[in-house]
């Protein structure tokens, strides 16, 4: 990635007051750096750049083609995942007949009307109470999510993730037997903690109702159709996708069971409508009205030429709780990465660090040192519409809108007071602003999310989809575990057999 000088000159000369002059002098500022798409309008006025700033870096990093085409090429189901030699068509498994003319897309629609009608079965069967999801990362991370931002639902569900045993002995606590159902979900359906937790299910299952009951507690959703057989799952209970899912792009795909069967069909749909129509939004719009690439292009140039380094995602919504968490997944594994697309190390910084938590809770906790720290940190705050006459919503948004003005202004119109009362401002900040938190919207606000990922990772030239970072530390796990069995500690560092000869 090459940086634009003018956009450089430029970042090298925002002053302590940049924001609070800008405000001033242009009472336009806050209409001309704000766009809307979907139902979400993005004000991007708290930034510290200009309307001329954000027309360079459009012009400098997507008019000149190269972004552009990657954008084209995505949606053309090209194989720009190119470490795995994939395609990249999650867009598929939210698009109606006929949205796109790619030959994937009726098996799509016919695997995903299966998947629905066995899900609407499960919402309307009323012996059936629970759900519990059994999987890791993108297979857990966006259902508990989604799960949280719109329940509650017809049944309860909970998620199992960790190895650690406490995970589903927590889950078995609270849970009747009798009326749940488990879904394992894994891509690979080879992930160690999923199928531990899933064989630590299977022989609860078979102790209490014998080896048939498998083909009625259990449902899978996985690309290995075989290894979800071997485990004794029937096949009509298998819900398969394709290897041109990433995991942590898949929460549209049958990985959303647990959410179809908890919300039914109707709302699960229109999760996927609000994720289609902004998948439509970021391959129609022009970039200069492109939600997903104006905030990408900030992402870009807060890390690239203003030197940050994370984003703090807060949502003002007790419902989002897990909405950074997804987040983390989402950004840092897709865009963690040090080299390009063609295997070259790379000198530019890519992937912030993602973190947060809900306001106002945010504000008792980290917000101290977003105001007073020594590292300055841009800021997404999420709001929605509060309910007409709603006290406590209202005071919600009240606190959201009062944190974005005092990261923007801090106290820089009162002169009189001490250092350690002061709070500089020009802290940078975007306002996302929803109608309303529903099905729709999230499908919406999550494929935002995605589609900056991808064009951040289409601007630093780098995969976006694969992970090859988790993969050594599986490996060793797996050597560890046969060191600790065979109580042989040899080849081993020192600190590691130091550790083995305390823990066991
Ligand atoms: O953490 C690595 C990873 O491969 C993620 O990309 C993926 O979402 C997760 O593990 C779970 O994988 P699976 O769905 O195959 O169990």
């Amino acid at each position: 990635m090459k940086k634009s000088s003018e956009v450089t000159r430029f970042a090298s000369t925002i002053k302590g007051n940049f924001l609070s002059k800008e405000f001033q002098s242009d009472t336009q500022r806050a209409s001309s750096l704000s766009i809307s798409a979907c139902g979400i309008k993005i004000d991007f006025s708290k930034q510290l750049w200009t309307r001329n700033v954000v027309d360079e870096l459009i012009s400098h990093h997507l008019k000149d083609g190269d972004v552009l085409a990657k954008i084209r090429a995505l949606f053309n189901g090209d194989k720009i995942n190119t470490s795995e030699n994939r395609a990249v068509k999650h867009f598929l498994l939210r698009a109606p007949v006929g949205a796109f003319s790619d030959p994937d897309l009726a098996e799509v629609v016919q695997v995903r009307e299966q998947f629905l009608s066995f899900a609407q079965n499960i919402y309307q069967d009323e012996s059936i109470k629970t759900v519990v999801n059994i999987g890791i990362g993108g297979s857990d991370l966006g259902p508990l999510m989604t799960y949280q931002a719109l329940s509650p639902g017809g049944k309860d569900a909970f998620f199992v993730s960790n190895v650690d045993p406490a995970d589903l002995s927590n889950v078995l606590e609270k849970i009747d037997l009798d009326s749940t159902i488990f879904v394992v979900v894994s891509k690979t359906f080879t992930t160690q903690e999923t199928m531990l937790n899933a064989q630590r299910v299977r022989e609860l299952i078979v102790n209490k109702y014998g080896i048939d009951a498998i083909a009625k507690k259990f449902v899978a959703v996985s690309t290995n159709l075989e290894l979800c057989k071997a485990f004794g799952i029937s096949s009509d209970r298998i819900f398969g996708f394709w290897d041109w899912v990433g995991g942590r792009y898949s929460l549209s795909s049958a990985v959303g069971l647990s959410l179809a069967m908890c919300f039914g069909r109707e709302t699960f749909t229109q999760l996927l409508a609000g994720m289609h129509d902004f998948d439509k939004h970021l391959q129609n719009a022009s970039p200069d009205n492109n939600l997903a690439i104006w905030h990408a292009i900030c992402n870009v140039y807060n890390i690239n030429y203003l030197d940050f380094d994370a984003l703090a995602v807060i949502a003002y919504s007790a419902k989002l709780k897990e909405f950074a968490s997804y987040l983390q997944q989402l950004i840092m594994e897709s865009n963690g990465k040090s080299v390009n697309l063609t295997n070259e190390k790379i000198t530019y910084k890519t992937s912030p660090i993602i973190f947060g938590e809900p306001g106002t809770n945010s504000q008792h906790s980290f917000f101290q040192a977003l105001h007073q720290g020594t590292t300055d940190i841009p800021i997404d705050f999420i709001i929605f519409k509060p309910e007409p006459d709603n006290l406590e919503e209202t005071e919600l948004v009240a606190n959201a809108l009062a944190q974005a003005a005092a990261f923007a202004f801090g106290t820089q119109a009162q002169s009189d007071l001490t250092l350690e009362r002061q709070i500089t401002g020009n802290r940078p900040s975007s306002l996302i602003l929803i109608e309303k938190l529903d099905a729709y919207s999230l499908g919406v606000l999550i494929a935002l999310y995605e589609a900056s990922t991808i064009v951040q990772g289409f601007i630093w030239n780098i995969n976006s989809f694969d992970q090859w970072g988790v993969q050594l530390g599986k490996k060793l796990a797996s050597n560890i575990s046969q060191n600790i069995k065979s109580n042989d500690l040899s080849g081993l560092d020192s600190s590691t057999a130091q550790a083995i000869k305390f823990l066991f």
